[in-house]
């Protein structure tokens, strides 16, 4: 039985006293929820979101990292770095990394990797554009992202990662995948996975993010291959956030 995890993508908002702020409402209303929970605030807050998280339910997670280990590379962070600020998760590949960051499928797997070396587990993040939907190039696209991760690492390594199936016109945009739609994509990862083994397959948790709110929450964490959810712009109030992760129960 693979546990639910909803995990909040704080993108590039906080600010100190709005993010305790946040974390208060979040840890005082926890009665009910019983998927995992995750919070991913920018780099400069991890500390702050690291104390005030400290021996509660809620994991810790980075946006991104780097695929170095070590060395001149300005502004960016390691992965080993996140690990000292108490990070278990990291998001790797999200499509806005992609889009504005020209990250490519081999960085995305090499962060992958460099993720794993240190300890932290990756939620890659897989997704056609509209355009791409729309040629029908939707399963070819994220199968192409996925295989560029598997060749390098290998299927073994999904063991100790989480996937995100994220379509990019869904993402703040207040359009959402219907269940349906997403749940045919969810299985086709886990296919795809399964090609290679059977038990990484049927363990691993594929989230569903793009537009997720409390009203569709519940029928998408339904679906059969859906295992939780990322979740952006309703992350960042509590009540929402909270009403999504009963809504995994
Ligand atoms: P959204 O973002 O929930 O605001 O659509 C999801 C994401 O980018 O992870």
């Amino acid at each position: 039985m693979r546990k639910k995890l909803v995990a909040g993508n704080w993108k590039m908002n906080g600010a100190r006293e709005g993010n305790a702020a946040l974390l208060a409402a979040l840890l005082g209303g926890l009665d009910g929820c019983h998927c995992e929970i995750a919070v991913c605030p920018p780099f400069p807050y991890l500390s702050q979101v690291a104390s005030l998280l400290a021996d509660s339910g809620i994991a810790l997670g980075a946006q991104t990292l780097s695929e170095h280990a070590v060395g001149a590379y300005t502004g960016e962070v390691s992965g080993a770095m996140l690990v000292e600020f108490g990070c278990r998760y990291v998001l790797v590949g999200h499509s806005e990394r992609r889009a504005l960051f020209a990250e490519g499928d081999a960085q995305i797997a090499a962060k992958f990797a460099s993720a794993q070396a240190v300890g932290l587990m990756p939620v890659l993040c897989l997704g056609e554009t509209l355009a791409q939907r729309e040629c029908g190039e939707t399963f070819s696209v994220v199968a192409a992202q996925l295989a560029a991760v598997l060749d390098r690492v290998g299927v073994k390594a999904l063991a100790s990662a989480v996937v995100a199936y994220e379509p990019v016109w869904a993402i703040g945009t207040g359009l959402t995948a219907t269940p349906g739609q997403a749940q045919e994509v969810h299985a086709a990862i886990r296919s795809q996975v399964a090609a290679l083994d059977c038990d990484v397959a049927s363990g691993l948790r594929i989230l569903y993010g793009g537009s997720v709110k409390a009203q569709n929450a519940a029928e998408l964490f339904g679906q059969a291959d859906i295992d939780g959810g990322l979740i952006g712009g309703a992350a960042l109030v509590a009540e929402d956030f909270l009403a999504i992760c009963r809504a995994a129960n």
